[in-house]
């Protein structure tokens, strides 16, 4: 095939917004993951792991529950006592009225030397050179005659040996006896700890507190962050990010929007403001969310990267997962359901004379962010009561806000169209597909536009991964049979994505974003596969995959015209091209994929057939060819295939 750039004819303008991150947190990517948090259940907001034991170590350590389906409640998992202690949950001193359970810490009056409690991190904590910033609220209990002058000291330690890494001392103080006070502190620390076996740990001195009650809760520690935020993000999958040269963030679903039940659904309200106020909640992903990754916190990580926040708003519709329905708003209390994405958006866009403006000025943002993409809900080409829904979000946030696009998660391509699209709409599409889903696909958007009748409309690529390997029938089997399901991204993904997007780039009229899902693996704890980035809790690998690196070269080798490319010899296939010109810097980028040959699951080294995990503290050595997780317990299927009841509302 020969090919040549025409530069006679076209130049369109190519989508400023063409590539773009999703997230949610699933596989435990916000917490435990790019929420920089290193304290695992700080808040006991909730859990559905177990405390267990792993044989040779020392101490409790957080394991998998057997059915994490059922979540627990509070729990002290990934707590552990130091010398002699008691300790217990609490709810007859809440630290707020979100944060109900403390932690009660009962000294005995034969206690001597070093005595409190630590926490075993997110599947181990990562300790190197660097400043961490520490903080928990504490409270005495003892009778007000004895004296209750107490010293803590916080640190890093070895949980193999014992050994601290660094420590603090902080200022002797009379600890209240009625409201908490929280205590701050950082720890300068300047060792690398040889594995992530380590603890956080709060102590105190026996010869103080002997015969002592104590009541304590939101331990937190920081490293240093993306940009130095507080309560901010992971740096390097930050700056994974940054580097791939994205435009946008949508954010916080997927799934995880929308809520196992009506009750748990993203109530953005709740994840804004001081973090004792933040009562979390059970994510549509089998773990509880903490909530420290909140609406702000989104909203800055987008003001840090510089790209545009795209918000999916709550549309009235909940999956109920674990009773397999799902429940719809009526239609008559739709109002209920915009005004709750009117209040968002004028948290995110208000000036301080609104009411949700002052409270983002009083949470440290007074200047008011800019948004200028809403998607309603999430996948609701699944329901039959998304036309009522989407009408009543659409009408409602348009009128208030005539210059936001807005995104609909329904619209399929099937021919049975659930709603029609007004001008300047998108439609978010989704597809988790073979490699010749994909590549059969790079011309779908061609005529898109005027073959169905959707002149105005322009389309999403918002979610999109190769989930399985070429089959005769093409059909996807989401039960993930280990010799079709890909569980980390290969070459062969990465071409046919690539394809996928190169069609996107010869179309950016229609086209106009594109992102790549999920985007965070732990591989600690995940309930998907595959991923674009896979890392440990601990920060010890991170692994960019072959569907990362073509997101990047496309991303960053984008010009502002696209120029035609006319082939002298040949046509598409198995050779795939576009071209982009990029006028400030006067070059051309061409991009060409040429689809290779599929590997067949396992005869690769990234299979799931290699596991080893439980492998929650890692040695810091590297492989090249690494053994990975194996698959979780529970998969997505019973997400995807989520049934959908009749149109009646089920409220
Ligand atoms: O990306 C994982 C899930 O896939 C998303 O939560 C959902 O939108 C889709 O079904």
């Amino acid at each position: 095939v020969q090919i040549s750039i025409d530069d006679t004819s076209g130049h369109n303008d190519t989508s400023p917004m063409a590539y773009g991150i999703m997230f949610e947190d699933i596989n435990h990517s916000g917490d435990g993951g790019i929420y920089a948090e290193m304290v695992t259940n700080r808040a006991f907001q909730g859990s559905n792991w177990i405390t267990g034991t792993v044989p040779g170590l020392d101490g409790a350590l957080i394991v998998e529950s057997e059915n994490p389906s059922v979540p627990l409640g509070p729990v002290l998992t990934g707590w552990g006592p130091i010398g002699d202690v008691r300790m217990t949950l609490n709810t007859l001193h809440p630290l707020s009225d979100a944060l109900p359970t403390v932690m009660q810490i009962d000294v005995p009056a034969y206690a001597t030397g070093e005595v409190g409690f630590q926490n075993f991190g997110w599947w181990g904590m990562d300790v190197r050179p660097q400043t961490y910033t520490a903080s928990f609220y504490a409270l005495a209990n003892e009778p007000r005659y004895m004296d209750n002058s107490t010293t803590f000291t916080v640190s890093l330690r070895s949980n193999l040996t014992g050994e601290v890494w660094a420590s603090t001392t902080l200022d002797t103080l009379r600890l209240p006896t009625l409201d908490y006070v929280q205590l701050n502190a950082t720890i300068e620390n300047g060792v690398t700890a040889p594995n992530s076996n380590n603890t956080f740990a709060i102590t105190m001195d026996a010869s103080e507190v002997a015969g002592q009650t104590f009541y304590f809760d939101l331990m937190s520690l920081f490293p240093e962050t993306f940009r130095d935020r507080k309560n901010g993000l992971r740096k390097d999958l930050a700056e994974a990010y940054v580097d791939m040269g994205v435009k946008f963030l949508r954010f916080p679903g997927g799934n995880n929007l929308e809520g196992v039940s009506v009750d748990a659904r993203w109530k953005w309200w709740e994840t804004i403001g001081p973090l004792k106020d933040r009562p979390g909640r059970l994510g549509d992903w089998g773990y509880f969310n903490t909530d420290g990754l909140g609406l702000l916190e989104y909203l800055e990580w987008c003001e840090d990267m510089s790209i545009e926040p795209v918000i999916g708003v709550y549309a009235g519709f909940s999956l109920d997962i674990y009773g397999q329905v799902g429940t719809d708003w009526p239609e008559d209390r739709m109002d209920e359901v915009l005004d709750e994405a009117l209040g968002l958006l004028e948290y995110c866009m208000g000036d301080t004379s609104t009411k949700w403006g002052a409270m983002r000025a009083e949470h440290g943002h007074p200047e008011p962010f800019d948004v200028n993409f809403v998607e309603v809900g999430n996948e609701d080409w699944f329901s039959a009561t998304y036309p009522y829904r989407w009408n009543a979000m659409y009408n409602g946030l348009k009128a208030a806000y005539p210059d936001i696009t807005i995104i609909s998660s329904a619209f399929d391509e099937n021919d049975d169209y659930t709603i029609s699209l007004p001008d300047g709409t998108i439609w978010d599409t989704h597809h988790y597909e073979e490699p010749q889903y994909f590549i059969s696909r790079f011309d779908f958007y061609d005529n898109w536009q005027a073959e169905t009748g959707n002149e105005g409309v322009g389309v999403f690529l918002g979610e999109f991964s190769v989930y399985q390997v070429d089959t005769p029938s093409g059909v996807v089997d989401y039960s993930n049979p280990p010799n079709l399901h890909i569980f980390h991204p290969r070459m062969i993904s990465a071409l046919a994505e690539a394809v996928y997007a190169l069609g996107g780039e010869r179309n950016p009229n229609t086209v106009r974003m594109s992102a790549y899902a999920p985007t965070l693996q732990n591989f600690n704890w995940y309930n998907w596969t595959p991923d674009m980035i896979g890392f440990t809790a601990d920060v010890t690998e991170t692994v960019l995959s072959t569907s990362y690196w073509w997101q990047w070269m496309f991303s960053r080798f984008t010009g502002s015209k696209s120029v035609p490319i006319v082939p002298t010899s040949g046509d598409f296939g198995p050779l795939y091209w576009s071209s982009q010109w990029h006028e400030a810097a006067n070059k051309v980028y061409v991009k060409v994929c040429i689809k290779g040959i599929a590997l067949q699951p396992n005869a690769d080294c990234h299979s799931s057939s290699t596991s080893t995990i439980p492998r929650p503290f890692l040695s810091r050595s590297t492989s090249t060819c690494r053994t990975w997780p194996s698959m979780p317990r529970f998969s997505q299927p019973t997400i995807r295939m989520r049934q959908i009841p009749s149109s009646t509302p089920t409220w």
